[in-house]
């Protein structure tokens, strides 16, 4: 047992079942995007896992960027407004866009990200989550392509953080009690 698996309570998904999942969204992926022009945009930092192995696994030719934002909040006045902290470095004007974000929860950022994005003219915009926790939507969120639905409980591993810790875990799990207190 190492260091950080001792503040795990429990695993819900391991490596294995990550990666067949995985691999499932990228057949999925490479099916639907035939002749289009795929533009992979990661959504830091949960997502870098996600997108390591699901780029891996869509077999075609296809562009990837990264894109950090943070939602204002989900207030009525803030609602709809997105704080860019890092843009795409290209131009999305005509590209199939697939937005790759490790966990859609409340939806306000993915929301108001994809409305963000809309106003640049992409040929289209799908997202591709690993997990869902439909309890806790605040806003409709599409998600083309859904890993797996998750009961509302918080998460850690394979890119998902508390307080900023435990990404680096190869697998998902529910964090101790007491590591939060
Ligand atoms: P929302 O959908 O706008 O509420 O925000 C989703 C973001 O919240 C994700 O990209 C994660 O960064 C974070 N998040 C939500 N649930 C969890 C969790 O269970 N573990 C770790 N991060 C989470
Ligand atoms: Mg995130």
């Amino acid at each position: 047992m190492t260091v950080q698996d001792k503040d795990i309570k429990e695993i819900l998904f391991t490596e294995e079942q990550l990666h067949s999942k995985i691999q499932e969204l990228g057949k999925a992926i490479t099916k639907d995007y035939v002749g289009k022009d795929l533009l992979m945009v990661s959504i830091l930092k949960g997502s870098v896992m996600v997108m390591a192995d699901l780029m891996r696994a869509v077999d075609l030719p296809l562009e990837i960027d990264f894109m950090n934002v943070s939602s204002y909040g989900s207030g009525t006045e803030t609602k709809g407004s997105v704080k860019i902290l890092k843009d795409l470095d290209v131009d999305i004007k005509g590209k199939d866009l697939l937005i790759v974000e490790d966990i859609l929860d409340s939806g306000v950022t993915l929301h108001n990200l994809i409305n963000l994005l809309k106003q640049r003219e992409p040929r289209s915009i799908e997202i591709c989550t690993l997990f869902s926790k439909p309890d806790r939507r605040q806003v409709e969120v599409e998600a083309k392509y859904l890993g797996f639905e998750i009961p509302d409980a918080f998460i850690v591993g394979y890119g998902l953080d508390y307080a900023e810790k435990y990404r680096n875990l190869p697998y998902v799990g529910i964090l101790k009690e007491e590591v939060y207190s």
